[in-house]
């Protein structure tokens, strides 16, 4: 991973603006920002500083006001509604803080979706989304539905469904937000495990505990980055993490 690679991100005077006049809020407020292939950002700060307004542009979930975005080398702008669902489908894995995952419909089901949504064919997606729930320890639960998993267990589903595509970024928002020490800390290792294979990672958190995994931490306030840490250069996080290793 030379660092001459397309970075995955490149951000350039990023702006949200919602409303207009008196009650007019700069959600984000001139965000430059690189993210190259490989590194681990964690992205913290005040509540409504503008960590989810920036995920969701990141995430082609939201276009901003102003601003260039290059996701892997391209211009998200140029891009229709139709091709920009595509992009996402293709090149992003979400998590989020509640899961959202599909109710009364297996895990099996629930990771197989977004290789449907790509036109995989039938017994390609069974055996990737078996393997990726494999890969977060739970083979032994396919065809559980979520209301029959505990939340740290829904959420390493949803891990699952974020990797099955094999994108080159995985996006976070308070992946942790909703759980437990224990379950906190599966969330954990599985990122270092993704990060350690060379997958790009940005999660958005409100836990120390979740930013001293990342090699990098961005702090917002009021719509901008205010610093930028580098906790280690890309490529130095010791694996520490097996795929496999849990039984449960
Ligand atoms: N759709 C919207 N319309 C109007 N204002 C919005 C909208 N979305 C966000 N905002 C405002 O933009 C600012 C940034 O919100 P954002 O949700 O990005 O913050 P955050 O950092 O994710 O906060 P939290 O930690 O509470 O999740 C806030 O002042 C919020 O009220
Ligand atoms: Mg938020």
């Amino acid at each position: 991973m030379s660092a001459n690679e397309t970075p995955v991100i490149a951000v350039e005077g990023l702006r949200q603006t919602y409303g207009s006049g008196e009650t007019q809020v700069h959600a984000v407020d001139g965000v430059d920002l690189v993210v190259e292939r490989g590194d681990y950002v964690a992205i913290m700060g005040a509540s409504g500083s503008g960590k989810s307004t920036v995920m969701s542009i990141l995430g082609c979930l939201d276009t901003p006001t102003a601003g260039r975005y290059l996701l892997d080398g391209t211009d998200v702008r140029t891009l229709s509604d139709r091709e920009q669902a595509r992009i996402r489908n293709r090149k992003i894995g979400f998590v989020f803080q509640h899961f959202n995952l599909i109710a009364r419909t297996s895990a099996l089901a629930n990771v197989e979706l977004p290789l449907a949504y790509a036109g995989v064919p039938r017994s390609e997606r069974r055996r990737r989304a078996v393997d990726a729930l494999t890969l977060v320890g739970l083979a032994g639960r396919l065809d559980h539905t979520p209301a029959q998993l505990s939340g740290g267990q829904q959420q390493r589903v949803s891990i699952a469904r974020a990797i099955v595509g094999e994108p080159v970024l995985l996006l976070a928002d308070e992946p942790t937000g909703a759980l437990d020490s224990r379950s906190t800390d599966e969330v954990l290792d599985l990122f270092d495990g993704l990060s350690a294979e060379g997958r790009t990672l940005v999660v958005i958190t409100h836990e120390d505990e979740v930013a001293e995994h990342a090699k990098r931490v961005l702090r917002m306030r009021d719509g901008r980055i205010e610093a930028d840490l580098r906790r280690a250069p890309v490529d130095a996080a010791p694996p520490r993490w097996r795929p496999g290793a849990e039984a449960s």
